[in-house]
């Protein structure tokens, strides 16, 4: 066994929560104007924080806004992404996934998250899956997002786990540079980027890499 932990990322990972944080900014970007918010700008906003993420949204109109406008703008934002959250259900992950997740766990290898999302928790009971984590690090509390290392090194952390002996499983680049920044074997899932350890476009191939 070449690991004793894999630490996943969640949105575009386990689940496609990507797709409702995109559609939750591109409902936003369009209500102050902006219509060049497209998939290729939201591949920026991937592992990065929500006011990074709006900074991201807003540099792409002309007008300047104030903190409290800003803050108003993320609520709008979050309020929108939860109503889509608040529809998932446990079917919204894959067989595939969660196949492999009960895998994982069988042979002994500690599963944890690693996300920048402050609705990670809520994601994670919406769809069922917190019963296959030993340790849960999320955008709750966390100091600096992805390209830092901060929330995986929290994971290995809570996991008791050295990142020399665990693998990150991420979707974006801000999170595979985090993984290597912070001494992981990274494996960048549906994404295209060398500077991963290793690429992969089928979930289940984690059973091999293992
Ligand atoms: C990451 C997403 O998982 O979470 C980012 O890839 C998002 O796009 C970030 O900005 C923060 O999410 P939330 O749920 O706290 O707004
Ligand atoms: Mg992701």
């Amino acid at each position: 066994m070449k690991f004793s932990a894999l630490i996943f990322d969640l949105d575009g990972v386990l689940v496609h929560t990507d797709k409702f944080h995109y559609l939750a900014w591109k409902s936003l970007a369009e209500s102050l104007g902006i219509t060049t918010f497209d998939e290729k700008v939201n591949e920026r906003l991937k592992g990065v924080s929500r006011m990074t993420s709006l900074e991201i949204v807003l540099s792409l109109g002309k007008k300047e806004y104030s903190a409290s406008e800003k803050q108003a703008f993320a609520e709008t934002k979050n309020t929108l992404y939860r109503e889509y959250l608040s529809k998932m259900t446990p079917d919204d992950v894959t067989n595939e996934v969660r196949g492999t997740l009960r895998f994982l766990k069988a042979r002994g290898i500690k599963i944890g998250l690693g996300s920048v999302s402050k609705n990670a928790p809520y994601i994670l009971e919406r769809t069922d899956l917190e019963k296959y984590f030993d340790a849960v690090s999320d955008g709750n509390g966390l100091i600096n997002s992805k390209p830092d290392p901060e929330v995986f090194l929290k994971a290995a952390e809570r996991l008791a786990v050295s990142p020399k002996d665990s693998a990150v499983v991420e979707d974006a680049a801000a999170g595979i540079d985090a993984a290597i920044a912070g001494g992981f074997y990274a494996i960048a899932y549906n994404l295209q980027y060398a500077k991963a350890n290793i690429q992969i476009k089928d979930f289940s191939l984690l059973k091999q890499i293992i």
